[in-house]
């Protein structure tokens, strides 16, 4: 008889999640939500699994794979992945797997928050009020900037990209985008315009990064990026945290080089209290929670069940990393 595959996931997930693995697979869990599993834990999982449900908080490296010698498939909670070592995996001929297209809208939505957030200063207005300093209206109280018909330039037009396109139309935004490649089609579609890095990053008011993490965007937002942003430009990042240099974005707001951010990714996370871009007014800052929305996280959980299931019984996965 054919043994029972075994599936090990890096973090407690609801029950109905678990029950469908159990259905096909045996399975071990990380039991806790808000601890990432220990790597030593994860190292010796590793050597037992068949397929390895993995956060984007996991390392999935060299290491790993060295002793992983039963591991078909890792899927990975996130559109992002770049925690796991592709090469490694395709050499070993592991498949990897991620959640892209299910969480589009649900990260536009969070993209376009922070742009109102940043522009319409509500974090500040929401401590405000609960702070007991409301004590009469006032002609100039917290007054922000528009956002309608502003410039918006995106940076890495994905599908989350077009997606926050759409709606920045609503507001009859002007969005200029940069990619690796031009976009014809989404051109056409959403009338947005392809500009180079630096003119789009010269031109917008709200420049928003929506990158992946290669080794082409590392540290792509610089002190002189920022530095040649209009100085009531925002910056928002609901890409990579590490596609800024952190300590850059510190000085250019000390030195009032741009106007605020918004900010859901952070070089390393999670941040602590007494993190220096905290300290800023003008930052919104959030636990990198772009995809969560109850029925997108739901709905990533259920595709990650499906690559799992889909490459244990031999068949393509429907969303794999691999070229
Ligand atoms: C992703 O899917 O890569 C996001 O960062 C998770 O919210």
């Amino acid at each position: 008889m054919n043994r029972k595959p075994y599936v090990y996931i890096t973090r407690k997930l609801p029950e109905q999640i678990v029950n469908k693995i159990k259905s096909f697979a045996n399975v071990g869990m990380w039991e806790w939500e808000d601890k990432p599993v220990p790597r030593s834990v994860l190292l010796e999982e590793s050597r037992k699994a068949d397929a390895l449900f993995t956060m984007l908080s996991d390392p999935i490296d060299e290491e790993i794979y060295t002793d992983a010698k039963k591991l078909k498939v890792v899927a990975n909670l996130a559109v992002g992945y770049d925690n796991i070592d592709i090469n490694g995996a395709t050499r070993r001929g592991i498949a990897v797997c991620h959640t892209p297209d299910i969480l589009t809208e649900t990260t536009a939505d969070l993209a376009f928050s922070l742009i109102m957030m940043v522009a319409r200063r509500l974090g500040e207005a929401i401590e405000y009020v609960k702070k007991g300093k409301w004590t009469s209206w006032s002609p100039l109280l917290l007054a922000g900037a528009d956002v309608h018909h502003k410039t918006l330039g995106i940076v890495g037009m994905g599908k989350i990209g077009e997606a926050v396109a759409r709606r920045a139309s609503g507001f009859q935004m002007n969005v200029l985008y940069n990619n690796r490649h031009r976009k014809l089609e989404a051109e056409k579609q959403l009338a947005v315009e392809y500009r180079p890095f630096e003119a789009l990053i010269e031109e917008s008011d709200f420049v928003l990064c929506l990158t992946p993490l290669t080794e082409e965007t590392r540290n792509l937002f610089t002190y002189d990026v920022f530095k040649k942003m209009k100085k009531t430009a925002y910056f928002i990042n609901v890409g990579r945290g590490r596609v800024v240099v952190e300590k850059d974005l510190i000085r250019a707001l000390q030195e009032g080089e741009i106007a605020g951010a918004g900010l859901d990714v952070f070089e390393n996370e999670p941040i602590g209290a007494d993190h220096p871009l905290l300290k800023f007014p003008n930052v919104v800052a959030l636990p990198h929670i772009g995809s969560a929305s109850m029925e997108t996280r739901l709905a990533m959980m259920d595709r990650s069940v499906e690559n799992i299931k889909r490459v244990l019984d031999g068949k393509r996965p429907i969303s794999i990393v691999n070229p």
